[in-house]
């Protein structure tokens, strides 16, 4: 059933709010679960249906999965299967961190690739050069991608593109580097903290890494690994977004159990911008609205992070004058721009750059979300609206926020889940 958000603007958010597991960093560490016949235990797995796709491909991939309790998940992959079909790659792209376990475990591999999204085209092809340069066979051939591993062996791997460093096309290759036989060095290799997460994991398996966290990491092939326990890092992106809702709503919120040295680039802008912002060991607090236009760019980890950019930019709608906003990782994701115009944002794209005009009044208005974070932004620009906003296709949001309208609420917001049939008429979407 299709469902919608109902949000009512201009309630200030205050109170503390416990961040969740990261979604980017159990993605990639769900797949290479599958690099072990042993039992692995994961905690703080968050509760969202990016995490429930990529359990049902383990699944079909072989591996045995009980959830005894929320945010725990344990896995055996006694004995598993090389080959994914489109129709369950296709529900979600990250869906391609399978490439490197089963490189990893089976030393062979077939995969439906999978397609562009409404953020950029997404392509793979840095994942299979970065796999070809440790001596697989690639082909591609009816939209599949067949990897045969059997002869490869450690090498150096460079991971930079038009676009940086690829983030899950390191993680790829660090997975099938564990038990490829001889060192692999791969060079500008993506330093965000959700890889280093899959290293941490990796090294309790039994795998040889160094350099984590820096753009030369290197993966000393073992012959195998065992199982382990690991816990999941906060996920920033989600307390970025709450430090947002705050913020937007000239309020005072707290998310505890958030890494401050993760979101450096995005807690500078945000103070840039004039938000009061505070940090402790395992909080960030922030309050008050934003003051001052800001200029972003967004860049590989540690820069300012692409999937915080549709909601700083529903901030920067608050503050008088011009902010900009340059997308350096994904050049077109600018898709919530319409949708926040139609609430009465003044923002011009142009290429790679969106120029937001701020202090417009704000009023509620029905809305499409186009992507996850872009769903996120709508709701935050609503909060901060005049009225009632209802925000469809909420579906992309459920993939990357836990409970996001209830934690609002608990904070303050007046959000709502209803069915699409209860928005008003002539509304909702065919
Ligand atoms: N790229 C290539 N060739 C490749 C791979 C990537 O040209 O082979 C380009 C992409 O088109 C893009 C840029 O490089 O322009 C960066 O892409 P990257 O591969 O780093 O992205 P990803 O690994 O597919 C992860 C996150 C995304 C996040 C990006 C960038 C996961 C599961 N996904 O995607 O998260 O936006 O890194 O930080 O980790 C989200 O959570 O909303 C989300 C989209």
């Amino acid at each position: 059933m299709l469902q919608v958000a109902r949000i009512q603007g201009g309630r200030k958010l205050q109170g503390t709010i416990h961040v969740a597991g990261s979604k980017n960093a159990a993605l990639p560490i769900l797949a290479a679960t599958l690099l072990t016949t042993e039992k692995v235990v994961l905690h703080n797995v968050p509760d969202l249906s990016d995490v429930r796709f990529m359990v049902e491909i383990l699944q079909h991939q072989g591996a045995e999965i009980s959830q005894p309790k929320k945010g725990i998940w344990i896995i055996q992959a006694r004995k598993i299967i090389h080959r994914t079909p489109y129709d369950l790659v296709r529900k979600m792209r990250a869906s391609v961190c399978l490439l490197g376990a089963l490189v990893g475990r089976l030393r062979q591999a077939e995969m439906a690739i999978p397609g562009g999204c409404v953020i950029g085209p997404r392509p793979i092809d840095l994942h299979l050069k970065g796999l070809e340069a440790l001596g697989c066979i690639v082909s591609v051939e009816n939209g599949l991608v067949t990897i045969d591993a059997q002869h490869s062996k450690g090498d150096t791997v460079f991971m930079g593109g038009p676009m940086g460093s690829t983030v899950t096309g390191t993680a790829n290759i660090i997975m099938a580097a564990t038990t490829t036989p001889g060192m692999t060095t791969i060079e500008s290799a993506a330093q965000e903290p959700e890889v280093v997460d899959l290293c941490t994991f990796l090294i309790k398996m039994g795998a040889k890494i160094s350099g984590q966290g820096t753009p030369t990491i290197k993966v000393e092939g073992v012959d195998s690994l065992h199982g382990c326990e690991h816990f999941i890092i906060p996920d920033r992106i989600e307390a970025g977004t709450y430090l947002v809702a705050g913020a937007i709503t000239d309020g005072d919120v707290t998310v505890k159990g958030a890494n401050a040295n993760h979101l450096t680039a995005f807690l500078d802008k945000l103070r840039e911008a004039g938000v009061q912002v505070e940090t402790g060991a395992d909080y960030i607090r922030a309050h008050g609205r934003p003051s001052r236009a800001v200029e972003i760019v967004t860049e590989p980890y540690p820069g300012f992070p692409t999937d915080l950019q549709a909601q700083f930019m529903a901030l920067q709608l608050l503050v008088d004058g011009r902010s900009t906003i340059t997308e350096k990782v994904y050049p077109s994701r600018f898709m919530h721009a319409a949708e926040l115009q139609r609430m009465g944002a003044e923002i011009s794209v142009d290429g790679p750059t969106a120029a937001v005009y701020g202090d417009r009044p704000l009023s509620g208005a029905p809305v499409m979300a186009s992507d996850l974070r872009a769903s996120a932004a709508l709701i935050l620009a609503a909060l901060a609206a005049k009225g009632e906003t209802w925000v469809q296709r909420l579906y992309h949001l459920d993939r990357g926020y836990e409970h996001f309208e209830e934690r609002l609420r608990a904070l303050g917001a007046d959000i709502e889940r209803l069915p699409a049939a209860a928005m008003p008429k002539g509304f909702a979407e065919d």
